[in-house]
């Protein structure tokens, strides 16, 4: 029997996890459905109760669900506590079982599709709202040899730093305009500028010889790419983390490991 998914947000209507999950589905020879559920905002539980009703497996949560699903789930990982939110629900019997797959899927693009080891990296992450507090913990996993968070409004980026009990990284909270002196070799743009259009007020200097600038976003250049392009650094949008986020859930759904490359490559043509 085919076992059914979801991604529930709102907005849902320009998903792509329906599409990769479909295609992970057929390269696994996995027999399940995906489609994309747009959920009222008023009424995120009641449509989890309608899928678990209807049998379904599990499902994927976006913005802005992923704080609900995380008061919702009655299980959660490791994973999920440290960012506070959950993109990823497992339903079996009772429970209600949530994961966030956010970091994983980051960390996975940045090490083994961009090929660039975090470990002992000078790392900025830009942003302090839910995007950065969901990628924050995996990165230090990494070990990188520095960690700054930098935000608009510095006191959110120093309640993320304070949030974070690992003492083998240094990290530090700082607003723009500390980062004056300071050289990075990976910078992640955890902010939602890249909405608006927003330029972002970093200094130019901030991109050490090599480094690499990642934003979250995917879909066009955002002014935070085309500012990092022309200082030099090589550039990524988020799509990378899009798929890898979705083979994470993939595989603690179904077990299996889909192949990510294939997906990415047929979205960037789409
Ligand atoms: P998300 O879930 O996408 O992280 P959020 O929790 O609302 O959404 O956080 C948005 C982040 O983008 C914040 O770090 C915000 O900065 P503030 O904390 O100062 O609001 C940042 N952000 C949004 N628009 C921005 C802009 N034009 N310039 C710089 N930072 C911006």
């Amino acid at each position: 029997m085919t076992d059914k998914y979801a991604v529930l947000g709102n907005p849902i209507s320009h998903s792509k996890s329906p599409l990769i999950h479909r295609m992970f589905a057929e390269q696994t020879g996995q027999d399940i459905s995906y489609e994309a559920i747009e959920a009222p905002l008023d009424g995120f539980a009641a449509k989890i109760e309608e899928l678990r009703a209807k049998g379904y497996k599990g499902c994927n949560v976006t913005v802005p669900f992923k704080v609900e699903a995380f008061n919702l789930a009655n299980q959660l990982s490791q994973k999920s506590l440290e960012a506070e939110a959950v993109n990823t629900l497992k339903f079996e019997g009772d429970a209600i079982i949530g994961d966030n797959t956010d970091g994983a899927g980051l960390v996975r693009d940045i090490e083994q599709n961009l090929g660039i080891p975090l470990k002992g990296k000078r790392i900025l992450l830009i942003g302090a709202g839910g995007a950065a507090q969901g990628v924050l913990h995996p990165i230090l996993a990494t070990e990188p040899k520095q960690l700054v968070i930098s935000n608009r409004t510095p006191d959110k980026a120093l309640a993320l730093k304070k949030s974070v009990k690992n003492d083998v990284v240094s990290v530090e909270a700082v607003g723009f305009g500390e980062l004056d002196n300071a050289q990075f070799d990976v910078i992640i743009n955890a902010t939602s500028a890249g909405l608006t259009d927003s330029e972002i007020p970093i200094p130019s200097t901030i991109f050490a010889p090599g480094a690499l600038a990642y934003d979250m976003m995917y879909g066009r250049e955002t002014p935070f790419m085309a500012f990092a392009r022309q200082h030099g650094a090589r550039v990524a949008d988020g799509l990378g983390m899009l798929v890898e986020q979705a083979a994470e859930a993939f595989c603690l759904w179904r077990r299996v490991r889909p192949e990510t490359k294939p997906v990415r490559d047929r979205l960037r043509l789409s």
